[in-house]
């Protein structure tokens, strides 16, 4: 399959720059586009074809549900019921933007899409170009991460053609995305509103609209428990992993940097490829031209939009082991370090 890419500036575009995709959406194809949070894989969502299509293109277990984007909030009472005050609460204050909400689903949703389940995950986008595809096309449109199942998400279209090049048959390149940490997932379907997922809206911006809020207890845990299933499925794969073998290392700089350095040395007489992920204000204290900055801890906005794209180089420069600081941050943190421990196999030392 060729896959065509369409470039469109995501301040400035023209609504024909997206007739195509809207197109290939409403005869059963795939189009990967840019949201506020990743590039996302979409289809119809209200066909069983196209979403075993996503499946496919991305060598996704189909018990994985998908995520039904909706570009007007009238379109969630056509796959969800019972939207209750708080959800309806929620909505008003953080859509379009980066939160998933979880409901019972309607009849018209097929299982194919919700991996077997009988909820739905409902979310509309904030980035331009995702409202005026789903908008334009009346499509409602299933997507997941646009990535090949276990590597990371994508935040460039580039990530995307990595992937899924040849599999799809539209990529919408909109340049890099903004926040670059997929969007917190919150089950509303019990009456304690239950995050499954952190992201860039967190625990107490919710609880300042809804009040009480829970965690997800196996969303907690440093290591998965066999006790503990996940409620997002997805959850309780290996997910945004690189090759290489990461350690997350974490500790006061003052103990990390030597301890790393260390290490590399140890790579270096084995003649082994290893690298570090550090930051702007660490970067320069690590014995290596093998370090990469994520971001500044300064703003840890500019790690989570960078994460993805450093744990895809260090494939790209075939990085057999790699040492990452730990980045606990107020805000983000709860999001980022859910990534890094996945992406580690939840290996991560204390020193
Ligand atoms: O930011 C995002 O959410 C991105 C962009 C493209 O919108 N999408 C995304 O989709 O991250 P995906 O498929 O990579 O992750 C969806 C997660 C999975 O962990 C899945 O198990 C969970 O949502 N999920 C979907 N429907 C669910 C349901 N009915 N009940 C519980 N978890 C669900
Ligand atoms: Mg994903």
């Amino acid at each position: 399959m060729n896959t065509e890419i369409q470039i469109v500036n995501p301040e400035y575009f023209q609504d024909v720059q997206l007739e195509k995709a809207c197109k290939v959406l409403r005869s059963g194809g795939l189009v990967a586009f840019p949201t506020e949070t990743v590039y996302g894989l979409g289809g119809d969502a209200l066909s069983s074809d196209a979403a075993q299509k996503i499946y496919a293109a991305k060598g996704r277990p189909s018990d994985n549900p998908l995520i039904v984007h909706i570009g007007r909030e009238e379109d969630l009472h056509r796959v969800a019921k019972q939207v209750d005050g708080q959800a309806r609460r929620l909505m008003e204050a953080f859509w379009p933007g980066p939160l998933t909400l979880i409901f019972h689903k309607k009849k018209v949703v097929p299982e194919s899409t919700t991996g077997g389940m009988q909820t739905v995950a409902v979310r509309m986008p904030s980035h331009p170009i995702a409202l005026a595809l789903i908008r334009n096309s009346g499509v409602l449109i299933a997507a997941p991460s646009a990535n090949a199942s276990g590597r990371p998400s994508p935040t460039r279209a580039s990530h995307v053609q990595e992937d899924l090049q040849g599999r799809i048959d539209m990529i919408i390149d909109g340049g890099q995305v903004g926040i670059g940490i997929e969007s917190t997932i919150v089950d509303m379907t019990e009456d304690i509103p239950v995050i499954l997922r952190p992201g860039y809206i967190t625990k107490s911006m919710l609880e300042e609209v809804v009040g009480q809020v829970r965690v997800d207890p196996a969303m907690m845990e440093d290591k998965p428990r066999k006790d503990l299933v996940a409620k997002a499925p997805g959850m309780k794969y290996r997910h945004y992993a690189p090759r290489g073998r990461l350690t997350i290392v974490e500790g006061t700089l003052e103990n990390v940097v030597p301890y790393i350095n260390r290490i590399l040395e140890e790579h270096d007489r084995r003649g082994e490829i290893a690298t570090v992920i550090a930051t702007e204000e660490s970067k320069s204290r690590y014995r290596t031209s093998r370090v990469f900055s994520i971001g500044s801890r300064q703003t840890e906005g500019s790690i989570a939009a960078g994460l993805y794209d450093i744990l895809r180089q260090m494939d790209a420069v075939g990085a057999e082991y790699i040492y990452a600081e730990s980045f606990q941050g107020d805000r983000l943190g709860a999001a980022i370090m859910n990534r890094m421990l996945k992406a580690a196999g939840y290996h991560k030392i204390n020193i």
